[in-house]
């Protein structure tokens, strides 16, 4: 046995049981760490998210509106007097009642409970009016599962901010639209810079605080110039301010700011 082993040997002997205890106690802070993160973004989602998608109701109203209009590029769909949208971070379906009888949708979440939640809750019936052509779990950056020119829409609602590249699920969407097909965007943005709140919402994204308790949401994410040379042809965009009661003020007060609007193919 060589010196080393020996040292080594000496070491583990004093100190074998306080390090098994302090890799033991390490291993049982990662795992209670990973379900209360999991925990308070649920919480988040069905709290603070639900009370933010009513305060966006009257904006939706009139984001949506052309959707009851559309013609689907698919023959079949439309003599059917249907479309066919996708929708890229669905969360409990908070869009759905403004989208046309008969629309054939396609979810893309990585909630793997979505399915479940869309099909067999208590809530399940609310979404009759729609056919659910394809659940995708996964990452809203890789649609790989769709083919090109195949939906006349797409939504993105307060979900760009979590895609782990906006340019790249920008690319998809444009990829997947129909000629003429059209994206529908509300998305929040960062305060206007030099004021504290724009530097705080840097800080926490960074600092990653927020972003890991809060489903990888950036709070700088700002993806109105991605959107402007992402290749659409015609874009409309207007600015809003999301006010009202909500439980945790300051949520709202970092995401309050949004960029709505639409980009056609
Ligand atoms: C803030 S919620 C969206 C709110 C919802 N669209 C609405 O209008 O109220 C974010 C949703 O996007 C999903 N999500 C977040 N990042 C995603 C990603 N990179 N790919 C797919 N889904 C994602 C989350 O699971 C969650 O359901």
């Amino acid at each position: 046995m060589g010196t080393s082993d020996l040292w080594i040997k000496d070491i583990l002997t004093v100190y074998g049981s306080t390090l098994l205890t302090i890799l033991i106690i390490v291993y049982i802070i990662n795992w209670r760490w990973t379900k209360f993160v999991k925990n308070i973004y649920r919480l988040h989602l069905m709290g603070f998210e639900t009370e933010c998608a009513e305060l966006a109701v009257n904006y939706k109203e009139r984001l949506f509106a052309p959707l009851n209009e559309a013609f689907s590029n698919d023959e079949i769909l439309k003599v059917e007097g249907a479309i066919r949208l996708l929708e890229i971070g669905v969360k409990t379906g908070e869009n759905f009642h403004f989208y046309p009888d008969k629309t054939h949708l396609i979810c893309v979440d990585w909630n793997y409970k979505l399915e479940d939640y869309l099909t067999k809750s208590d809530r399940a019936w609310q979404f009759s009016h729609i056919k659910f052509e394809k659940l995708i779990i996964g990452d809203g950056t890789s649609l790989k599962e769709i083919p090109s020119n195949y939906v006349d829409a797409v939504v993105t609602v307060r979900s760009l901010c979590s895609c782990s590249s906006v340019r790249e699920t920008l690319g998809e969407i444009r990829r997947v639209l129909a000629p003429g097909g059209k994206y529908f965007f509300l998305e929040h943005i960062p305060e206007q810079e030099e004021t504290f709140t724009h530097w705080f919402q840097w800080f926490l994204t960074k600092s990653k605080i927020y972003p890991s308790l809060f489903g990888d949401c950036r709070l700088d994410s700002s993806p109105l110039n991605d959107i402007n040379t992402a290749g659409f042809s015609k874009i409309s965009c207007e600015s809003i301010i999301l006010k009202g009661y909500v439980t945790h003020p300051y949520h709202l007060y970092l995401t309050r700011n949004h960029i709505m609007g639409i980009a056609s193919k």
